[in-house]
């Protein structure tokens, strides 16, 4: 192996920064040359690349972003698509390539190990969707974005004894808001993995707190649920307290890393550069019980996604 490539893919999330720091200082200290490829797979299929050295890679580890740019290619899922980034891999001698995304860019790496490129995935998303690994890149600094604007939201609703609706990212799993919804203190918290009835658990829960003594309520609401606007209506029409939404969007995929996403991305970066010198191929790294593991790709994306129960069930009691 004397050359690999690294690219970003699908959504940017704080920390991607930081392991592409730590995949080029591995690879060029056990003797690699690195090439950086831009908008993920769409420069990989263009032959939009940059070489990158120690220095290149100087002054990121804090910054939010990717600084190789990221994008959703559709050509790579065609089969023209990855026999065109197959051929840019022969032209620049490209041995290896180490891919920071989600899950759909981990189906992008497979496809492109199989074609005779070996692929490692990092975990690079804000979403903590990715089943095979407890923590992925970005989650920390997003759940740590959206708990400060939690925070701010209730301010304002405690001086007007508002009910705060405050819907966050995270496709189709709850991480986000689970986590957001406990260290805001929301009464409410609403996550595609758990089926819920709005007069039963929202409703009927706000009146319960209302009867306590509670003036003023926040609620989360994971983008995977939807219905912001109506369980809106239902709450004001309900319980006639005033009720405002606050969509956090894109807010939470920016801003410096926080302290655990840099640590974890700099490990994440320098194990995948190891697997590559070790020769292994299509393989994700990944986080299990607070240590660092490889799976088979193919292997990782079959795995079934576990909702923490258990921090939910606590959460609904405290936050009454
Ligand atoms: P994420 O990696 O964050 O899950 P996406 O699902 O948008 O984000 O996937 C990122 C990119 O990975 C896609 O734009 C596409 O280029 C590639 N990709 C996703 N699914 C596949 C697939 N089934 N086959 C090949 N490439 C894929
Ligand atoms: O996967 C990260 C993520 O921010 C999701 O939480 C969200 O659903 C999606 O990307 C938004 O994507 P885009 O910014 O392309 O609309």
């Amino acid at each position: 192996m004397k050359t690999i490539a690294v690219l970003t893919s699908g959504g940017d999330a704080p920390g991607m920064n930081a392991a592409l720091r730590a995949v080029v200082r591995t690879a060029i200290s056990n003797g690699l040359e690195v090439i950086g490829v831009k908008r993920g797979y769409q420069g990989l299929i263009s032959g939009d690349v940059i070489e990158l050295n120690l220095r290149s890679v100087s002054d990121i580890i804090h910054k939010g972003g990717t600084i190789l740019y990221t994008a959703r290619s559709s050509e790579f899922k065609t089969d023209i698509g990855i026999a065109k980034a197959v051929q840019t891999c022969k032209d620049l001698e490209i041995d290896g390539v180490v891919v920071i995304g989600g899950d759909g860019s981990f189906r992008g790496a497979s496809k492109l190990s199989n074609a005779g490129v070996p692929c490692i995935g990092i975990p690079g998303t804000i979403d903590n969707d990715i089943a095979c690994s407890e923590y992925t890149i970005g989650f920390d600094t997003a759940t740590n974005t959206a708990m400060k604007m939690a925070d701010q939201i209730r301010d304002t609703a405690q001086s007007h004894d508002k009910c705060s609706i405050v819907e966050v990212m995270g496709r189709k799993c709850g991480d986000i808001a689970l986590l957001t919804g406990i260290a805001a203190g929301a009464t409410v918290i609403l996550v595609p993995e758990i089926e819920f009835d709005i007069k039963k658990d929202v409703v009927e829960r706000i009146k319960m707190s209302q009867g306590k003594g509670r003036k003023h309520f926040i609620v989360v609401i994971a983008e995977g649920v939807g219905q912001s606007q109506e369980i809106a209506n239902i709450i004001r029409y309900e319980t006639g307290l005033d009720t405002m939404i606050t969509i956090l969007g894109h807010v939470q995929r920016g801003g410096s890393p926080t302290l655990t996403d840099r640590v974890y991305a700099g490990e994440m970066g320098n194990l995948a550069v190891k697997l590559l010198l070790e020769g292994k191929s299509n393989r994700v790294v990944a986080m299990k019980k607070g240590r660092l593991v490889d799976y088979d790709i193919n292997d990782a994306l079959k795995m079934k996604r576990k909702f923490n129960f258990a921090a939910y069930k606590a959460t609904m009691e405290v936050s009454i």
